[in-house]
């Protein structure tokens, strides 16, 4: 098999608006990325993930692109981006971007044209999105062409005056989308992502892959997803950007796309497709979505957590790209809770122990980590108490959604609290300082309150932390070449304990976890009598794990 430069990678996610202030603005910036490069090598990362780094009137933080060639204000100039790069590959970092390609902002210059009849390029720019005059009741007022639901809540459907039309945005109605049979289109984004790669990108996270194409028949089905989501038409798209750019530049391609079955995850990222290298898919994430609840419908119903859905998830993409891809590994990125909160436990009895047991669990499998930042040190959702703390444009829509349907406040909040998209935005914790050490100014959102205890300098000092640990286990999947393993599961039928051995380059190892906050009886599924108890995040009691403790063991081969 040929061996790929991202197959060894650990990938590091940065959301730029929270990561790190240097400039004293309270708005996370690029040159405060390159002030945390040597944290991030001391946690073996050597490939970053930026969240856009565009100039962007920020309706979603920046996946609303205004100018493609240009790096948003708030977060430097094009000198601080070059240099980051720079930097980063005289320390042997890749940096792989953003590449948002399914809509830009209704302030990019080509949208401006397109709404506008009276623009000199109107003609060129109009078929450029996606338009349709839409329906007139009886009583002669207008009704929209379908009715379709935005994936942020309301209708995907905004009408423009000046044309008389209504303008397709399946994310924010600061969003519009692009139409990709228009070639001239596509033509112009080709050459954006080329000046891209002439800069020294090593590779880029598809944003939204999968929607690229829509049913130009446009049916009017609610919520209608099937309409935009998937189509057979957007291989193409992608295939062409992959023959003309991906392939002969050598570049890692994360795809976003979620929902896809077995075959067209193959599609997408099989050795011998290559559309993507890798997929980022979210089996494993929403496991505990409650199709009961009334109130706060949709991923905001919190059920059960259930440990053999997450498995059953992990497993099964494993098995998927055994020797056919690459299989990708993370427990969350900027759209969801974090994980210590959502499948850990934040009570601070068990937040380190938890947070411990996710790690060993996932990073012991096959593939590519990408660590999300903040999930190092085990960061919780936010303890957010009024709605404007809240910054997603999301969340709005949201919110009002659950007050139709009939939710308290409180409910709503504690919806927010547990589901929001901004439990993975709130500024990182550095250190015990005011703002957490992410900047000395009021930051653009509140930091969670517990950061004088939760932060980077207070783990950094010790050998017992969550960040210890994670800088263990990656040093180990390094040395231990884990990314290209193959696990055998125990009992994946079991709802308290997850456990599986591998074969690593020196060791066997025998890895396992208890999922849950009780004591559970424990019969190793293999013979440990001649395996060393590497390491184990509390204290061993023979014949039982205690809350949330996951011992690794191993053996020489
Ligand atoms: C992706 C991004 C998300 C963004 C959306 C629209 O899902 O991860 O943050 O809101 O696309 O660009
Ligand atoms: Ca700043």
């Amino acid at each position: 098999m040929k061996k790929y430069w991202w197959q060894d990678a650990i990938i590091y996610q940065i959301y730029v608006r929270s990561f790190n202030d240097s400039n004293h603005d309270g708005i996370g910036d690029i040159p405060g990325i390159i002030e945390k490069l040597d944290y991030l090598k001391s946690l073996s990362i050597n490939t970053l993930w930026i969240s856009p780094h565009y100039d962007s009137p920020m309706d979603d933080n920046g996946y609303d692109i205004r100018d493609f060639f240009k790096v948003a204000e708030e977060y430097g100039t094009m000198e601080d981006f070059k240099k980051l790069i720079e930097v980063a590959h005289a320390n042997d970092m890749k940096i792989v971007t953003d590449l948002v390609l399914n809509h830009t902002s209704d302030e990019h210059p080509w949208f401006l044209a397109a709404k506008d009849p009276s623009h000199p390029d109107h003609q060129k720019y109009h078929d450029y999105y996606i338009w349709h005059k839409g329906h007139t009741a009886e009583d002669g007022s207008r009704i929209r062409p379908t009715r379709w639901i935005s994936w942020f809540g309301g209708s995907v459907w905004d009408f423009n005056e000046p044309t008389g039309e209504y303008y397709l945005h399946i994310f924010s109605k600061k969003m519009p989308d692009l139409n990709w049979r228009n070639q001239a289109m596509r033509e112009e984004l080709k050459a954006m992502v080329q000046w891209w790669i002439d800069l020294g990108i090593d590779g880029f996270r598809i944003d939204a892959s999968n929607h690229l194409e829509k049913n130009w028949d446009f049916p009017d089905d609610s919520p209608g997803y099937q309409h935009f989501s998937s189509l057979p038409k957007h291989h193409e798209y992608l295939q062409e950007l992959a023959d003309e750019l991906f392939i002969p530049n050598n570049l890692l391609i994360l795809g976003e796309a979620g929902g896809a079955s077995k075959e067209e995850a193959l599609q997408y990222a099989g050795f011998d497709s290559n559309e993507f290298n890798m997929l980022i898919h979210f089996g494993h994430v929403w496991v505990d979505t409650d199709d009961s609840n009334q109130l706060t419908p949709g991923k905001w119903a919190k059920g059960e957590v259930k440990l053999t859905k997450i498995k059953e998830a992990l497993s099964h993409w494993i098995d998927v790209f055994h020797e056919k891809g690459w299989n990708t590994l993370y427990w969350h990125n900027h759209d969801h809770p974090r994980v210590v909160s959502h499948y850990g436990n934040d009570d601070p009895k068990y937040h380190a122990a938890s947070a411990k047991m996710l790690a060993t669990l996932l990073y012991f499998l096959p593939g590519t980590p990408i660590i999300y930042q903040g999930e190092e040190i085990g960061m919780t959702n936010v303890d957010y108490q009024n709605l404007d703390d809240f910054k997603d444009v999301e969340v709005f829509t949201e919110y009002e959604n659950f007050m139709n349907h009939g939710a308290s406040h409180e409910v709503a909040m504690q919806a927010l609290r547990d589901r929001a998209r901004d439990n993975a935005r709130s500024p990182m914790q550095w250190s015990s300082e005011p703002y957490a050490g992410f900047s000395d100014q009021a930051p653009w959102m509140p930091v969670v309150g517990n950061y004088p205890l939760i932060n980077v300098a207070n783990q950094d000092k010790d050998a017992d932390s969550i960040l210890s640990w994670y800088r263990m286990l990656m040093t180990l999947r390094k040395e231990e070449a884990i990314g290209f393993s193959y696990p055998s599961f125990y009992h994946l039928d079991k709802d308290d304990r997850f456990a599986y051995s591998l074969k690593a380059k020196h060791h066997t190892y025998y890895v396992v976890g208890n999922f849950t906050s009780y004591p559970i009886d424990f019969t190793p599924d293999v013979d440990i009598t001649a395996m060393e108890l590497y390491a184990t995040n509390q204290p061993t009691i023979e014949g039982s794990l205690s809350p949330y403790e996951t011992r690794v063991y191993r053996q020489k081969k």
